[in-house]
C-alpha cells in the first residue's frame, strides 16, 4: 500500500477534504492532524474501521480508542447521559485538549471501547479535524498515530515514519500546538479522577469541578497485579528505541554524572541554554516550562533514534505540581520510571 500525503490548512474548502472522507465512509484509516498529536482516525461506528486502526497501529485491542466529534451536541449519540459536570467541562475547555470519559450508549460498539461500558470523547480544536468530522457525519475514533508503544507522532512525517505502508492517507495539517496527548478525565466513578495529565491543567479542571482524584498512575509505576483505572496505563508507552534514563538534580551535578559516560552512542537530553561542557552529544528540548517542553518532548524522543542514540540521559524538571504533569508522567514513561537523583 502506498502512504499518500496531503497538506490541508484551515483556510481550504470541502473539495480538499473529499479523498479523506471517502476513504473513511470506506471504513478506511486515515492520519489526521489534531492540536495534541496527530490521531489514526476511522469511523468510531464501524467493527471493521475500529479493527483496521488496532491493526495498522500494532495495539492491543483491549486498550480503547478516544472518539472525537465537531461540536458538542454529538455526544449524545456516544454516551447515555451528560452529567453537569461533562456540561461544565466542555463549555470551559471544548474545543481543546481534554478528554471526557462516560458510560456509552448502545450505539458504540465494544470494539471501540476495549470492551469497557464507558466511553472516552473529545472535541478537537484543530480546524482540520473538525471539518474532517463534520464532512465525514459520524464521529471519528482516533488513538495516537503511532506504532504502538512508541512517541506520539507531533509533525505529519512522524506518522510517515510509523505507518508508511499500513495506511492509504495522511493528512498534514502542521506541527501539533500542544505536543502532548489531552487530558483524560473520567467522570463515570463517584469522584472525577485524572487518568492522563495534558496541557488542560489539573488546577484548570478543579476550578471547573472542584474535587479532583488523581490516579496513582500518573506519576507512579503500576505495583504487581494492580488493576487499571484505564488501560493504557498497562503497556509501555512514549518510548524511542534508546534506553531513557532521568537524572533529577541540578545541571552541575547531571553534567558530572553524564560526564563520567565516554560513549559516542550515549546522549543527553537537557533544557535550552544548558549543554556547554558535556562530553557527550546532547539535545536541548525546551525551557524549563511545561508548555514549552510539552511542546517538543516526543519531537526530541524521535530524534534520539534518528541518531542512532543506544541510551540518554534526560534532565527532570525538579518541580513537580499541578501544572507540569503532563510533562513528567510522559518522561517517567519513556523511562519505564527509571530516575536517579544526582
Ligand atoms: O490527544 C489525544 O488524546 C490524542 C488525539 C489523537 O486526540 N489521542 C490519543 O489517543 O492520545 P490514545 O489512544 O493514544 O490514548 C487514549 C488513552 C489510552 O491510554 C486509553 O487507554 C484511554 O485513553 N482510554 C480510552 N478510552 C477509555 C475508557 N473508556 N476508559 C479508560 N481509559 C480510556
Ligand atoms: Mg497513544
Amino acid at each position: 500500500m502506498k502512504t499518500e500525503i496531503v497538506k490541508i490548512t484551515p483556510e481550504d474548502g470541502v473539495d480538499k477534504y473529499k479523498y479523506a472522507v471517502e476513504l473513511l465512509q470506506d471504513e478506511q484509516v486515515v492520519g489526521i492532524p489534531t492540536e495534541t498529536v496527530y490521531g489514526l482516525g476511522g469511523n468510531a461506528f464501524s467493527p471493521l474501521a475500529v479493527s483496521r486502526i488496532f491493526e495498522a497501529k500494532g495495539r492491543p485491542t483491549d486498550n480503547p480508542l478516544i472518539v472525537h466529534i465537531s461540536e458538542f451536541s454529538e455526544i449524545y449519540d456516544l454516551v447515555t447521559d451528560v452529567p453537569e459536570g461533562a456540561r461544565k467541562l466542555a463549555d470551559a475547555f471544548w474545543p481543546g485538549p481534554l478528554t471526557i470519559i462516560l458510560p456509552k450508549s448502545r450505539k458504540v460498539p465494544y470494539c471501540t471501547t476495549g470492551n469497557l461500558e464507558t466511553v472516552a470523547v473529545r472535541c478537537p480544536s484543530h480546524p482540520v479535524a473538525r471539518n474532517l468530522i463534520k464532512a465525514c457525519g459520524f464521529p471519528v475514533a482516533a488513538p495516537s498515530a503511532n506504532l504502538s508503544g512508541k512517541p506520539s507522532p507531533t509533525k505529519a512525517e512522524h506518522v510517515f515514519e510509523d505507518l508508511n505502508g499500513r495506511i492509504n492517507l495522511i493528512i498534514d495539517g502542521g506541527d501539533c500546538d500542544e505536543g502532548v496527548e489531552s487530558t483524560v478525565i473520567t467522570l463515570a466513578s463517584e469522584t472525577p479522577k485524572l487518568l492522563r495529565p495534558g496541557n488542560v491543567t489539573l488546577s484548570q479542571l478543579k476550578s471547573v469541578l472542584g474535587d479532583i482524584l488523581v490516579d496513582d498512575a500518573v506519576l507512579n509505576p503500576l505495583k504487581e497485579g494492580e488493576k487499571v483505572s484505564s488501560p493504557g496505563m498497562k503497556y509501555k508507552h512514549y518510548s524511542p528505541d534508546a534506553e531513557i534514563i532521568l537524572v533529577r538534580g541540578g545541571y552541575g551535578n547531571f553534567k558530572n554524572y553524564v560526564n563520567g559516560f565516554k560513549d559516542n552512542k550515549v546522549y543527553a537530553m537537557v533544557f535550552d541554554g544548558e549543554g556547554e561542557g558535556l562530553s557527550v552529544p546532547f539535545i536541548q528540548y525546551g525551557a524549563e516550562d511545561y508548555k514549552m517542553l510539552s511542546h517538543s518532548l516526543f519531537d526530541s524522543l524521535r530524534e534520539l533514534d534518528k541518531k542512532g542514540a543506544d541510551k540518554c540521559f534526560v534532565r527532570y524538571p525538579d518541580d513537580c505540581n499541578d501544572d507540569n504533569l503532563a510533562v513528567l508522567n510522559r518522561l517517567l514513561r519513556a523511562a519505564g520510571f527509571k530516575v536517579i537523583d544526582v
